[in-house]
């Protein structure tokens, strides 16, 4: 073989090993076009899906179901009207749609068995109906209200690929048709996924048609190519024609799913061989992908927050993990402090008084019991230790009682009370016995971690 050649494919494998390395463990969600299971390139897709698998990525498969729905119903002459791209499920029309979505996953599953991975369906959505809107009854259309992510968990650590026909069922066991895409969305924010894919048979958002925001880069083909999130937000603003549009609803979903904490959104197209590999293992993006920054959701503190602020602190403070602080204090250091706020409403906060030789302090550092293991408290303390670097500091210290491994874990070492600023060694509590800990800022190992892809 030539040898370019060769050191070309040895390339495309060690890139691969990379992503390899980062991906295991995280949960990937994979809404797949109901279109697409007619495709003859479909067990190929099935089977690159088992080797993501295989690789240790745990992988939660949506399957869509309008195409085969629309079959069923049309075969037992059972007609649906639609209003805003959503079905309005009839009474009569129900046990259909239900055996339609099931009978889709049965297939997938099946597939899935032929290639010896494990799979299962199960009714871990729990729904309600969508009702009566702008006054048009949904009937038995519904939404998702919650998932049994702690059974869900239990199947993935099992090495089984979850299959969710969208359907959910009420308290009561009602059946609800559900959107395969709200479904996915979902799933991606309750089960913390590091990546959402809607596989689609047309490929990324084409440009053509939208206004796309100035500064998003289109490739050849037309696709528009990436968005950050408050690049999704304005193009979801330029695009707010009347009418519902396929591309529009992806986007919005993938904003909503990059605000509520999944870092990365893919919209490809599942008719080409290799894709989900190629968008996984390689540098190169071929459909539409919405990704959050490093310090999405985290913005400096205002005074309108301080309440918010020390209700989040009141239990940890409680718990003696935190020092308690006053309104005054919190007005006082307005500026050190940052928060970390989705949809208005805070779920994090943190500090970093700075003292004039060169050192800061994090602290106040809390997260939402409810956002808890999200990494939320991860990149509260990166996004302060990017602050201290843009500062000039040259490191930062911490002074913890309970949670000295976390940020270890983070990259601190233990240091001691002689290490600390003056003014702050003179008020050091002997009582409180604190562990000090800190971090260089010449060792700014975190600014190489949080690269985006
Ligand atoms: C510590 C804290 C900020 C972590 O927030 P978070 O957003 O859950 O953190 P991340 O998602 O980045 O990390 C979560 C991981 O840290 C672990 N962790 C949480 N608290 C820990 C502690 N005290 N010691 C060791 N590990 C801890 C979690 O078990 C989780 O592990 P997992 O990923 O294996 O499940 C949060 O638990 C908190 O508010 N604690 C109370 C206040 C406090 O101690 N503040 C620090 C003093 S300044």
């Amino acid at each position: 073989m030539d040898r370019t050649r060769l050191k070309e494919q040895a390339e495309v494998i060690r890139q691969a090993f990379g992503y390899i390395n980062r991906f295991k463990n995280e949960i990937f969600v994979i809404k797949i076009d109901s279109a697409l299971s007619a495709s003859s390139l479909f067990p190929v897709l099935v089977k690159d899906l088992v080797l993501l698998r295989r690789m240790g990525i745990k992988i939660v498969l949506v399957p869509g179901a309008r195409a085969r729905i629309n079959e069923v119903l049309s075969a037992y002459n059972i007609e649906c009207s639609f209003s805003n791209g959503v079905r309005v499920s009839s009474q009569d029309a129900i046990p259909f749609i239900q055996m339609a979505a099931f009978d889709v996953s049965n297939r997938i599953m099946t597939m899935l068995a032929e290639n010896e991975a494990g799979a299962i369906i199960g009714n871990w959505v729990k729904a309600r109906g969508i009702g009566v809107r702008d006054g048009l009854d949904f009937q038995n259309s519904g939404v998702v209200e919650n998932l049994h992510t702690d059974i869900l968990n239990k199947v993935l650590d099992e090495g089984i690929i979850p299959i969710f026909p969208n359907i959910g069922w009420s308290a009561k066991g009602k059946p609800y048709n559900l959107s395969s895409n709200d479904l996915a969305f979902t799933i991606s924010v309750q089960m913390k996924a590091a990546k959402l894919f809607f596989m689609t048979e047309t490929g990324g958002v084409k440009a053509e048609g939208f206004t796309v925001p100035d500064g998003v880069y289109v490739s050849e083909d037309g696709t528009v190519s990436q968005l950050n999130v408050s690049q999704a937000g304005q193009f979801l603003d330029l695009n707010r024609e009347e009418g519902w549009n396929a591309e529009r609803s992806m986007i919005a979903y993938a904003y909503r799913a990059c605000k509520r904490g999944v870092p990365r959104v893919h919209i490809i197209d599942g008719s080409a061989e290799g894709m989900i590999l190629q968008e996984i293992f390689s540098s190169r993006g071929f459909g539409t992908m919405v990704y959050a920054n490093q310090h999405e959701n985290i913005r400096p503190m205002t005074a309108a927050d301080i309440p918010g602020v020390l209700s989040l602190m009141q239990p940890k403070i409680e718990e003696g993990a935190l020092v308690a602080r006053t309104a005054g204090e919190l007005t006082e250091n307005l500026d050190d402090y940052a928060v970390y706020e989705v949809d208005g409403t805070l779920h994090a906060c943190g500090a970093l008084h700075v003292f004039p030789d060169k050192q800061g302090e994090i602290a106040a550092i809390v997260v939402d019991k409810a956002y808890a293991s999200r990494g939320i408290g991860k990149k509260m303390i990166y996004y302060l230790i990017e602050q201290a670097t843009k500062t000039g500091l040259k490191s930062v210290f911490v002074l913890t009682t309970q949670t000295s491994d976390w940020f270890q874990q983070l990259g601190f070492i233990e240091s001691n009370v002689n290490e600390l600023p003056e003014q702050k060694r003179e008020k050091y509590n002997k009582c409180r016995n604190s562990l000090i800990l800190k971090y260089p800022i010449s060792s700014h190992r975190i600014a190489g971690e949080l690269q985006v892809e």
